[in-house]
């Protein structure tokens, strides 16, 4: 598949189980491949982000098999992975490469770590600060991006204040700590998601919480493998949330999320934007509740996503974006910029892309206004997601209401976090 066809929908209907939660898989596999003994973790995401983290604790020497989505992790412990003679590849994935700096961090042995072009543009200046500042000795190219270099050794505790919101960034430095001598404590300056620190926890490290400030104590720490089960990913369910509001008279009943309190806010930013969901059959998995989501479609009236909102939404912004000329009111995104070091630079990828389907778009330095339904409906057109998988999806939804089909490019790239989104998407989309 290089181009993918996407036809108007009349309405979307039926039911979908999006695949296991990306963050939190690659935070099971990277926390069983140190934990002593094996782990079997079930709904592990498709998402081939997810694989890249397998490969590298693989060549860091855990045992890993992989049976569709059971994922078998033997790990070695905490202090019994070996070098790898190869780089380690992280391919598109930021959330491989920063969280696994911190636990190369605390190795008795040098790795080299990098990725594919995307991932090696993005920048890592903000792991490499508190990671060096507990003793680790890291290269990296322009002293920010990768290839890295992290010659791994004795780190010492440390109290962070992180100067961003990023669960990356608080992850890399709490698992370092896991290698630390003494307590190491990350403050952040606004709530961003919690897995790492529910995960740590439910493969036995003790974490304390406060406020903003979270630590943890290293000394005699063993980590256990065990059975896990990851949730349905939140942040793919949303486009079948944005896909069923298109249209009045839709219903979808989307199986199995992942509903933690620190993802959410997504479901708060629809639910004020005149969407239709209701939460049913909640429970709880190792610490992260799970349920299902019914949607039901409505008038969408949009509306401004700013300041504390963006860090808790900040992969769903595309599909926000991308819903805009399908509201009343349009929809605005303001303090975003870190959208521009995503996958893509993703306010101009959209910018570009809303245009092509004929949207009116003001694209700012830190976000993006999208006027509403009065600017006219959208147009089919060729879309190009510039190898960003949130691009091609958020885009394959909006092509549902456009007038005519849409051609997306590179479609695959969908495959970074949902390898089978165009088939659910079309089992539910009703032309
Ligand atoms: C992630 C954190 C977020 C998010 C990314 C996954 C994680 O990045 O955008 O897709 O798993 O911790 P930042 O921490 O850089 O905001």
């Amino acid at each position: 598949m290089s181009k993918k066809t996407i036809h108007p929908a009349k309405t979307v209907a039926g039911g979908v189980a999006p695949p296991g939660d990306k963050s939190i898989s690659h935070r099971y596999a990277m926390l069983a491949g140190i934990a002593e003994g094996t782990s079997e973790l079930s709904n592990f995401a498709l998402a081939a982000d997810c694989h890249s983290t397998l490969g590298c604790m693989k060549a860091l020497g855990a045992e890993v098999k992989v049976e569709k989505m059971l994922v078998r992790v033997t790990g070695r412990g905490l202090r019994g992975l070996h070098g790898s003679w190869r780089a380690l590849d992280a391919g598109n994935s930021g959330t491989t490469i920063r969280l696994l700096s911190g636990i190369l961090a605390g190795q008795s042995f040098t790795t080299k770590i990098a990725g594919d072009d995307s991932l090696n543009k993005r920048p890592m200046k903000r792991i490499l600060t508190p990671l060096r500042e507990m003793g680790a000795q890291i290269t990296a190219r322009d002293d920010n991006f990768a290839p890295l270099e992290i010659r791994g050794g004795k780190l010492r505790g440390i109290h962070y204040e992180m100067p961003m919101a990023s669960a990356q960034v608080k992850s890399a430095v709490l698992l370092a700590g896991l290698f630390a001598e003494g307590e190491t404590a990350v403050s952040e300056p606004a709530r961003t998601r919690d897995h790492t620190e529910l995960a740590l926890e439910e493969f036995g490290a003790p974490i304390e919480r406060h406020g903003r400030t979270t630590r943890i104590r290293a000394n005699g720490i063993r980590l256990t493998g065990r059975k896990a089960e990851v949730p349905g990913d939140l942040s793919s369910a949303v486009f079948f949330i944005a896909a069923a509001s298109l249209f009045l008279d839709s219903t979808l009943h989307i199986q199995g999320v992942g509903l933690n309190p620190t993802r959410t806010t997504i479901l708060d930013v629809f639910a004020r934007m005149g969407a239709s969901l209701q939460m049913l059959s909640l429970r709880s998995a190792q610490g992260e509740v799970i349920g299902d989501i019914a949607v039901k479609g409505s008038k969408l009236k949009g509306g401004v996503i700013a300041g504390a909102e963006i860090p808790l939404v900040i992969d769903e912004l595309p599909m926000l974006a991308a819903l805009g000329p399908f509201t009343e009111e349009g929809i605005e995104i303001r303090d975003a910029a870190e959208l521009r070091v995503k996958e893509s630079d993703r306010i101009a990828a959209l910018a570009e892309n809303l245009r092509r389907m004929g949207a009116t778009v003001e694209e700012r330095p830190d976000g993006l206004k999208v006027a509403g339904r009065s600017a006219g409906k959208l147009r089919g057109a060729e879309i190009e997601p510039h190898g960003d998988h949130r691009i091609a999806m958020a885009f394959a939804v909006a092509a549902l209401g456009a007038e005519e089909p849409t051609r997306i490019r590179d479609a695959e790239c969908a495959g970074v976090s949902y390898p089978t989104f165009y088939d659910d998407l079309a089992r539910v989309a009703e032309q």
